[in-house]
């Protein structure tokens, strides 16, 4: 048995993730710790709400709430969102806790103690027209690297290069659109990331079996031009951690607050604190997943990430783990994925286009949208969510291959030999050619989670389903029942075997469904079958099970059409 730490980029407060979101991270993570649990490991699933930061204030402003009452309701809301999706996350934090404003002030002081902290008297960019500072991210304009004309001043969304604002061409205020922007005077910390760029390199080389997609980022951010930049990690707003030296006050640093990024990540920590804390545990119940020397050296720690969330990961967040001194547990895997698309265009949390959680959750329960996006996670690159494609999904794979194969051995076996599973001889020849398919069908399976390789797990879990139906389409029991009642009596209790297993395997895709699987055959039984040929017996002759109500349903053409007209456009 391991211990195996998960965590998933955490979402921004402002406002309801949209299916991109939600298949970039926490979905993928929750698929992973699921299957990890089921496979008997000890496993800490972190994710939390990233509560700090420009956006966190300007959409508190904009639904007319103060900001801490809005973080509290937006969080509660993703909450109840996340368990729509069956996220099931050990705990699901705040980066606003107070655990966190500790513990970012604990790094802070650590790093200024090892002279990793610079305080830089400098001109920042200030809006008259908005009446404010305005943070990087609220500059827009051309990337130099790129020419993306829309991009951020702190990255460009376009070709991930981080930047600052004074890199933009033609800079504009993002809140106001407004050109006239001058330099005002502020002090501002800075992580000197620069001191550290050996260490970080060694220890990225360090990194056996990373993907290309996450070393090549780290390396871009380590090599090109001037090599790995120092980070301002302080900002002027009114919301936030407050800077402090550890405990104590931060002379010249009053009423400015650390930026969002460099509190972000160290609510993963801060979140299994808060996680301890509710379990009315004590601090070594999170530290032994976080210290190396208080028992996280056996600990594999995952994370899961939109591919633009890469640099942090690889670069800032671990230059403060490793510039604290302290013995912090690093990220032993980076998985990350591309953008998924929506009909043709972005997704886009600003414009409402797409399809967000809560709608989603309106129109089909939560498995449907976890099948269809694992299914199609954008792995190897973008993939595109069109209604045609989650239709034919949701009707072929769940309600043809998956429900129809429970469907129809439960009503047959209920019709014909009563609701248990019935006796029958010894299962025959084709059984355990059977047997055997599913054997290799299932190693491959337990492969590719273990390689966190989600589509290559999806189709082989559908591979399976279909090797069911391919079973009954062969062995008919309404046929064999004619001339040899005992035999079909086993083939049917082959199938109401299989049945069990698909619910086992397949509950991390579908855990909801899994479950009414597994309450109607009034089993408890959730051992993974790693012994194939055994597990087609977990079910014993007698044991007495309930025909299911309908697994899956279609989404029928109307549907379909009515659904993608109403997402077309904008949110409301
Ligand atoms: N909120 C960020 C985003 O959605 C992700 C933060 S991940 C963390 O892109 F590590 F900083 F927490
Ligand atoms: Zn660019």
């Amino acid at each position: 048995m391991a211990r195996i730490l998960i965590t998933s980029a955490l979402p921004y407060i402002n406002g309801i993730k949209h299916l991109g979101n939600l298949v970039g991270s926490q979905l993928p993570a929750d698929l992973y710790a699921r299957y990890m649990r089921a496979r008997g490991h000890e496993v800490m699933f972190i994710c939390a709400t990233d509560e700090h930061g420009t956006p966190a204030e300007l959409a508190a402003a904009k639904a007319g709430e103060p900001v801490a009452e809005y973080c509290a309701r937006m969080h509660g809301v993703q909450k109840r969102l996340a368990d729509g999706f069956g996220l099931s996350f050990d705990h699901f934090g705040r980066s606003s806790s107070a655990r966190n404003h500790a513990l970012t002030q604990h790094f802070a002081g650590r790093l200024a103690e090892a002279g990793l902290i610079e305080e830089v008297e400098e001109t920042q960019v200030f809006s008259p027209d908005d009446g404010r500072f305005l943070p990087d991210r609220y500059i827009e304009g051309t990337c130099p690297a790129c020419g993306y004309e829309r991009a951020r001043g702190d990255q460009c969304e376009n070709c991930t290069k981080q930047l600052t604002p004074r890199e933009l061409v033609n800079p504009r205020s993002a809140i106001s659109g407004a050109t006239n922007l001058e330099l005002r005077a502020t002090k501002h910390l800075y992580l000197r990331q620069s001191a550290l760029k050996d260490r970080l390199d060694a220890w990225i080389d360090s990194q056996k079996g990373w993907p290309i997609l996450t070393t090549s980022i780290a390396k871009k951010w380590l090599h090109d031009g001037d090599g790995l930049q120092d980070r301002g990690i302080t900002r002027d707003l009114d919301w936030g951690v407050p800077v402090k030296r550890g405990d104590a006050p931060w002379p010249g640093m009053e009423g400015k607050v650390f930026y969002v990024w460099f509190d972000a990540p160290i609510e993963y920590i801060s979140a299994t604190a808060e996680w301890a804390d509710a379990q009315g545990l004590d601090d070594a119940a999170w530290r032994r997943w976080w210290r190396t020397d208080e028992g996280a050296g056996d600990v594999r720690y995952v994370q899961f990430m939109g591919k633009d969330n890469v640099p942090f990961h690889t670069l800032s967040f671990p230059a403060t783990l490793m510039g604290s001194g302290e013995p912090w547990k690093m990220v032993d895997y980076i998985k990350s994925f591309n953008y998924l698309t929506y009909d043709g265009g972005q997704f886009s949390t600003s414009q409402g286009r797409g399809v967000f959680m809560d709608h989603a959750l309106e129109l089909l329960p939560g498995d449907y949208w976890r099948w269809w996006l694992l299914s199609h996670a954008p792995e190897t690159g973008d993939s595109e969510f069109t209604w045609e494609n989650f239709q034919a999904s949701v009707n072929k794979d769940l309600a043809d291959v998956l429900g129809n194969f429970v469907s129809r051995v439960t009503k047959f076996c209920a019709a014909r030999f009563g609701p248990q599973v019935p006796a029958g001889g010894d299962y025959g020849a084709l059984e355990h050619v059977v047997a055997d398919e599913l054997a290799g069908k299932l190693a491959a399976y337990a492969r590719h989670m273990e390689a966190m390789e989600v589509r290559k797990a999806a189709a082989e879990l559908r591979a399976i389903w279909v090797l069911g139906n391919e079973y009954l389409q062969e062995a008919a029991p309404w046929s064999t029942i004619k001339s040899d009642e005992a035999a079909a009596e086993a083939q049917v209790r082959f199938a109401l075997n299989l049945m069990r297993i698909y619910a086992v395997i397949s509950r991390p895709f579908l855990p909801e469904a899994s479950g009414r699987i597994m309450v109607a055959l009034a089993c408890a039984d959730w051992s993974w079958p790693v012994a194939p040929a055994r597990a087609l017996e977990a079910l014993p002759v007698g044991h007495a099970f309930e025909v299911p109500e309908m697994l899956f349903r279609k989404i029928t053409d109307e549907e379909r059409a009515a659904w993608a007209e109403r997402f077309a456009g904008v949110r409301a």
